[in-house]
């Protein structure tokens, strides 16, 4: 096989068959195929697209490249969730140790964060001592003994696909759907779970800006994931204003814990119970997910998931004092207001500009390998929908530099909008993909 004749036949509007697509994975893993070339082809693939067999063999053979987890030895199915990710998305650190709690164990393999969402792994890393840097061995132990353990992504599990993504991130061809498809689902492949829950999120502080781009999407890797014998469930949630109310790396570790003493903000418990009801379902716990929601509410309530997440907490290394006394965690030491020019309902509260704030002030970075500072961020005080009074605090900004934290505060102000008519809250969720149960 010539890697020239395959570009040409994509460029073509040809489709690749399964052989083809495993051999062109293999090669470029093994650094047999030159950059140049393989960005050729995904340029071929970005403008021609790929079919539905095409993507599935683009997805299996990106899993195949790596170590694949198998947890069937445990006899019970292993959940998993991803987000696509958005601005204060805390949803796994709630979310994984609630489903486990409920005795479905979850696997989750987590990335950090680039660009103005934040990453789960950066958050963690907040609370001090607490790792995710785990082999493939730790991390699956940890499942078996606890049901729960949370690993930083590793080049020993889909390396093709961290160097196919790198590669996309500079050639301008990450935007399309079955390339994003299968680069997703070959990571949760990967990864062993029997029982996928994906959060598609869409709006301005999403990667999918439109409603049908994520609805596009969900059924995509919803089809891919069958195919694989996995049972998936995509639901489309809203990000065009922030999840809860703190964004920022300890910020969050904060809320988290306020949301599993049952404390925490409406909006992201309950999108954590419609999530976590469908995983429930999905690893056969419950009937359905109304029975799985009401089952985590429980174990809100009575503490145990707060208990399951201290317990994943200090199994890699992290010092509960923090979350036993959270003012504890890392702390900015400067503020900085940002106030209601005006009285009315609150319009907007862009999610893109809190998100890229918070970056400016370290909660997140702007290269890969960044240091980021785990004590800043921005605290919000509404959501769309509320009234606001003239001079009330829509927001406190908390950073380390002065003068970066003066510039942001403009750059906040403007991701308000504040108008006379009363204005209804935004719906969180979207719809569901397949509509549960299929
Ligand atoms: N997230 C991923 O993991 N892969 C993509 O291609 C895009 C977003």
């Amino acid at each position: 096989m010539r890697f020239l004749d395959l570009i040409l036949k994509k460029r073509d509007g040809e489709s690749l068959s399964p052989e083809e697509i495993s051999f062109i994975i293999q090669e470029y893993n093994q650094g047999s195929i030159p950059d140049y070339q393989m960005s050729s082809l995904l340029m071929a693939i970005f403008f021609q697209g790929l079919n539905n067999r095409e993507t599935s063999a683009f997805t299996a053979a990106l899993a195949e490249s790596g170590e694949v987890l198998d947890f069937a030895s445990l006899g019970k199915i292993v959940a998993d969730k991803h987000s696509s990710g958005g601005v204060g998305d805390k949803v796994t650190i709630i979310l994984a140790p609630l489903v486990a709690a409920a005795g479905v164990p979850v696997a989750k393999i987590s990335g950090r964060g680039l660009g103005f969402t934040g990453g789960t792994i950066d958050k963690l890393e907040s609370i001090p001592g607490f790792s995710a840097n785990l082999t493939v061995r730790e991390f699956s132990q940890l499942v078996r003994d606890n049901d729960l353990a949370i690993m930083a992504q590793t080049d020993s599990i889909t390396p093709a696909e961290g160097k196919l993504y790198a590669l996309r991130d500079v050639t301008g061809t990450v935007e399309n759907i079955s390339l994003i498809a299968a680069s997703i689902m070959s990571k949760k492949i990967a990864a062993g779970a029997g029982a996928i829950l994906l959060d598609v999120k869409t709006g301005r502080g999403a990667f999918m800006h439109s409603k049908e781009e994520a609805f596009h999407l969900s059924e995509t890797m919803v089809r891919i994931g069958k195919e694989m014998g996995r049972k998936v469930v995509s639901v489309v949630t809203d990000m065009s204003q922030p999840l809860g109310f703190a964004v920022g790396n300890a910020l969050e570790i904060k809320e988290a814990m306020a949301v599993l003493k049952g404390e925490g903000p409406q909006d992201v418990e309950q999108l954590c119970l419609f999530l976590g009801g469908i995983m429930l379902a999905l690893a056969g716990k419950v009937r359905n997910p109304e029975d799985g929601q009401k089952e985590l509410a429980r174990l809100l309530k009575n503490g145990v998931a707060l208990e399951k997440f201290k317990q994943m907490i200090a199994s890699q290394g992290g010092n509960l004092e923090y979350l036993d006394n959270t003012e504890l965690l890392p702390k900015a030491s400067c503020i900085e207001l940002v106030k209601a020019p005006k009285s009315g309902y609150l319009k907007e509260s862009d999610a893109l500009r809190v998100g890229r704030v918070a970056v400016s002030l370290g909660a997140g970075r702007s290269v890969k390998g960044e240091a980021i500072d785990p004590g800043v961020g921005v605290l919000l005080t509404h959501k769309v929908g509320d009234h606001v009074d003239e001079g009330e605090i829509l927001a406190s900004l908390q950073g380390n530099n002065e003068e970066i934290l003066s510039a942001s505060v403009k750059e906040l102000s403007n991701a308000f909008l504040i108008v006379d008519e009363k204005i209804e809250p935004l719906p969180m969720i979207h719809g569901v993909v397949p509509p549960f149960p299929s």
